[in-house]
């Protein structure tokens, strides 16, 4: 049965990390509602600024919008073998739906929880830049590039600090983590289809313990 790969934990933890080694090592989508909210603020629509607003807050976007763009991109051709989701489900109602949009395309849903001690994150966070072309993620801390604020695949490229990365934002985000979406961990523990890994140790390690449980039967 296809997988329905749910990265879950606070936000700096490593699921965009994780998901772009899972993407490009077993070929499944990766769909980041984070980085779709991110490309659709950039409009100039009515939708854009409310999300904008939103983002800078460290809120979350309302369900019915959420909701709506992860049923119209999972219903691509390309999600047909199983995909990863990135950032959601991030409240009660947003998992009742994928639950239902489970059943709909045969999907088995495996829920990993990358688990990192809160003193940890804001580094992560605040240390983190971006590339504008390919998306690859590095950390002035933990992970820099090769040459200072260039992404080493694109060298004509300068990195971004995310809007949201202050630490101002990054707090209001913890607090919402901790509000609304960690309870969904009990629920995916409750279903028994919970793995936690260890999210202090390297990327690579991180990797190992999260592609043997995605290609477990379980
Ligand atoms: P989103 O983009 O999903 O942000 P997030 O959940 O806060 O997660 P991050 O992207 O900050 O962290 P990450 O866990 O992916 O860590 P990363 O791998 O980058 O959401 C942003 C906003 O969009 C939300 O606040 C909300 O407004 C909205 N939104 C999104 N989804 C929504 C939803 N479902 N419903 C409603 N609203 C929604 O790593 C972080 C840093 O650490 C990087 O610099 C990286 O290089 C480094 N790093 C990673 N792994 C390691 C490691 N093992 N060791 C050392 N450094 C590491």
């Amino acid at each position: 049965m296809p997988k329905i790969i749910v990265l879950m934990g606070a936000p700096g933890a490593g699921k965009g990390t994780q998901a772009r080694l899972l993407q490009e090592r077993l070929h499944l989508p990766q769909i980041s509602t984070g980085d779709m909210f991110r490309a659709l603020k950039e409009a100039q629509t009515p939708l854009a600024d409310e999300v904008r607003v939103l983002m800078a807050a460290g809120q979350l976007v309302p369900d019915d919008v959420t909701i709506r763009v992860v049923r119209e991109r999972t219903a691509q051709e390309d999600c047909r073998n199983g995909y990863i989701l990135d950032g959601f489900p991030r409240t009660p109602a947003q998992a009742a739906m994928l639950e239902q949009l489970a059943i709909e395309q045969g999907n088995a849903i495996q829920a990993i929880e990358i688990r990192m001690p809160r003193e940890l994150l804001a580094k992560r966070m605040t240390g983190r830049r971006n590339c504008p072309v390919c998306g690859e993620i590095y950390n002035i801390y933990f992970r820099p590039p090769r040459v200072d604020n260039v992404c080493d695949l694109h060298p004509q490229t300068q990195l971004v600090h995310r809007a949201d990365d202050t630490p101002e934002t990054v707090e209001a985000r913890l607090i919402t983590y901790e509000e609304q979406t960690r309870p969904l961990l009990d629920y995916y523990q409750a279903k028994s289809v919970l793995f936690i890994v260890d999210g202090t140790r390297e990327p690579e390690d991180i990797y190992r313990d999260i592609e043997k449980a995605v290609k477990s039967e379980k």
